[in-house]
């Protein structure tokens, strides 16, 4: 049985219990984040709880923890659960903190807020390698959520009804877009690839600041592959030769059917063969110790 964490003690799932009256159930009220660890080791923890903590700030909601404290608490979990991953030890963590109870319903903050703070950890499922060997489908959907997507708040009904929206349609993804600009993914970020250029929307309160985003942008840093932070229209989208969507979960995705229209040859590119190589060297250098 799985163990969680939940305001300050590590116990079996099935009895943690939070109150019905909690605000993150009430209103979404709360914000989260999703880690993977490998081999035990977290991913760019630092990254993530920066996030966090922008996170908190933007909803004006005190970081409960310090990092330390963070630190502690989330290899603590991953330790309880090493027997449930496999024998390579990938977790993915999840956090969320939410702002609590209190007695009345009201949308106004409570005077005392007692934040709920609550983590679990899962085994990894290496993803499926016909989807990585034949890619995925997306469909293109309009962007219906509120002007502070740069927050990661557990208040999600807009991206789960465009996520089902592809679903639905048989495809992986629903690719946002705004005022004819593509922002993101409905949990994801996304790369296209013009040219041999890799390019993604610059960050802004309109999306997720994606922690693989920032790593993949690195990654064509440090390997000297051309990229630029700029606008993508939804035309360019459409005449680009390769698209990725990445996140803690997936990692890096190619895009291979858009709308039911093959993107480039329809299968994954050579860029998305070199820079899922390197971020696969990236991880074994996370697994064993000499990067975060
Ligand atoms: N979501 N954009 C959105 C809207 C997301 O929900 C996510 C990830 C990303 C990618 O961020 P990162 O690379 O830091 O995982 C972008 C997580 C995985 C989730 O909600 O489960």
């Amino acid at each position: 049985m799985p163990t969680v964490y939940l305001n300050g003690t590590f116990l079996p799932i099935e009895d943690a219990c939070i109150a019905v009256t909690d605000r993150g159930f009430l209103f979404g009220d709360g914000v989260y984040e999703v880690i993977p660890a490998y081999g035990g080791r977290l991913f760019r923890l630092s990254h993530h709880l920066q996030r966090l903590q922008n996170s908190l700030d933007g909803i004006r909601l005190d970081n409960p923890h310090s990092n330390d404290e963070w630190e502690t608490i989330l290899d603590t979990l991953l330790e309880r659960n090493h027997g449930l991953a496999g024998t390579n030890n990938d977790q993915s963590v999840y956090l969320q903190v939410t702002r609590g109870s209190a007695a009345k319903r009201d949308h106004c903050f409570p005077e005392i807020v007692m934040p709920t703070v609550f983590a679990s950890s899962n085994p990894i499922i290496d993803p499926d390698p016909v989807m990585t060997e034949q890619g995925v489908a997306a469909i293109t959907l309009d962007d219906i959520r509120w002007h502070y997507c740069d927050i990661k708040a557990v208040t999600l009904l807009a991206n789960v009804l465009l996520r089902q929206q592809a679903v639905d349609q048989n495809a992986a993804e629903a690719i946002l877009i705004r005022n004819g600009l593509v922002i993101e993914g409905s949990s994801s970020n996304v790369f296209v690839i013009e040219d041999g250029n890799i390019l993604t929307p610059a960050k802004g309160p309109q999306m997720l600041p994606g922690i693989t985003r920032d790593l993949v942008l690195e990654l064509a840093e440090q390997y000297r592959l051309p990229y630029q932070e700029t606008d993508v229209s939804e035309d360019r989208l459409r005449d680009s030769d390769e698209i990725w969507i990445t996140s803690s979960t997936r990692e890096i995705i190619p895009v291979t059917l858009l709308d039911g229209k093959a993107v480039g040859q329809g299968s994954p590119g050579p860029l998305w063969k070199t820079m899922i190589g390197f971020y696969r060297i990236y991880k074994e250098s996370v697994r064993n110790g000499t990067a975060e």
